[in-house]
This record gives C-alpha cells, structure tokens and sequence, in this order.
C-alpha cells in the first residue's frame, strides 16, 4: 500500500494533509526518514513511526455502543439522529456502520464496524447468533407464553425459530412483567411481534448481548469505546479476518 494511504488510514488526516507530515520529514519508514507519498509498505511488516512514535494500522475498527433511545441504527438519516452521530470522527472516516439494527425506541448493545464480512457473518440466518434483551411488558407473562416462545410463535408473515423466555418478575398489582428473550434470528420488530402475539406489550426494550458480545455496564447510554483485544478475539469464531 501507498504510505500516504497508510498515514491517512492510521487517522492522520486526509491524503493531501498526510503530505504536509512527509515533507516536513515527521515519518520514518523502518528507521528511515521518508518524504515520498508513492513509497509502498507492507502494513503488516513495515516499522514506520510519526515523530518517533510508531504508528498502528488498523484495518477494521470495532465500537461497542450503548445505543440510546431516540437514534436510528443507520450512517445517516434525514429526520432523525444516526448512531454513527455518537461515534468519533474516526468511526466516520473509516466508514463504520452499524451490525444490524435496533428500533428507534430500543436501547442497548450495538456493534459497529467497517468489516463488512464480518457483519455478513454475524447477521447471516445460518450462524444463528444469539441475541439476548430484557424488556419491560405490560400484561403479565406465564409459563404458556414461554412454552409458545419455544415452540416458535406463528406470526402472519412467518413462524419463528423456537425462542427461550425467562420470566424475571412478575407484579400483579400492576398486571406487568419483566422478560429476558433469547432469540438467533432478527426480523422486523421480532421481540415486540412476539410479544404481542402473546396479547401482552413491550413497553421498553434493551439488548443484552449479541453473539459472544455483551452490553457493558460501565457505559452510559449514548456513550461507546472500541472493542477490547479479547472481544475482538471472541469474535474469531466467525471466521472471517478481523
Ligand atoms: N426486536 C424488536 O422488536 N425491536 C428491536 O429493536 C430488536 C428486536
């Protein structure tokens, strides 16, 4: 690859701007001053350094999100807030976008990236991924409702795969539940649609985990930080480079 390209990859500014640090022989390539943009590095062997400091190349970048109520899973939107509006301008130069998507309304685990195999993987029918979310249900949910869920709950347009429902609380003064919801598949409003085929209602929905990837508790919602070296290892079981 080019090191204009490489510089610009490792979020040092734009190509042209990446120039101004050659000329100013700021980049070594292998302990070597280099002003050259055309000169060609192997990223994976080639040593090269800012101002001394070596830089890291980063192909793919991985954010673990706590999305917020009120953004929409997309790179951009007209009406509404995109998650990719959360992230850091990094994510948005590297063209990061969301794997898969959560209602407007729902909160939780999101992941972010710009491996597009991976996010294939993860969201292929066949992996079966499984996603967990607690949700908050107005009705009050039984024994019948999570023998249905593991039957597979016929809905109009399709059946479901057999799902698991834990039933964490129960409050009959205020005829409401609190579920966990374990399902490997991820059409359109699934978890409320499931619900509601039960004749109860999802009144808040928060996604747990997805995969071997779970929500972390340190963050607030609407706030991120990249993925850290042992999710993204656990990530390996999907096969695809990372
Ligand atoms: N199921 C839903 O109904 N909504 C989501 O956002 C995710 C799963």
């Amino acid at each position: 690859m080019r090191l204009d390209k490489y510089l610009a990859d490792c979020g040092l500014g734009s190509r042209s701007q990446v120039k101004g640090l050659l000329k100013q022989k700021r980049v070594t390539v292998n302990g070597q001053t280099e002003t050259s943009p055309k000169r060609v590095i192997d990223e994976s062997q080639t040593k090269v350094a800012l101002d001394g400091e070596p830089l890291v190349y980063e192909k793919y970048l991985y954010y673990l999100l706590n999305k917020p109520k009120g953004v929409v899973s997309a790179t951009e939107d007209k009406r509404f807030k995109t998650v990719l509006d959360l992230l850091d301008e990094r994510a948005r130069q590297k063209e990061v976008f969301p794997v898969g998507r959560l209602d407007i309304d729902t909160h939780g685990l999101l992941l972010l990236t710009n491996n597009g195999q991976l996010a294939h993987a993860m969201l292929s029918p066949k992996k079966h991924v499984a996603k967990i979310y607690l949700a908050q249900v107005s009705g009050l949910m039984d024994d019948s409702d999570s023998a249905y869920f593991a039957k597979g709950i016929e809905l109009e347009d399709f059946t479901c795969q057999p799902a698991h429902l834990e039933i964490l609380e129960r409050d009959e003064a205020e005829q409401c539940s609190l579920v966990k919801i374990t399902i490997s598949e991820g059409k359109f409003h699934q978890i409320k649609r499931m619900v509601k085929a039960c004749g109860k209602e999802v009144v808040d929905l928060q996604r747990l985990s997805m995969g071997p990837l779970q929500l972390d508790g340190q963050l607030q919602r609407g706030e991120f930080r990249r993925l850290m070296p042992e999710e993204r290892e656990a990530l390996e079981i999907f096969g695809v480079e990372l």
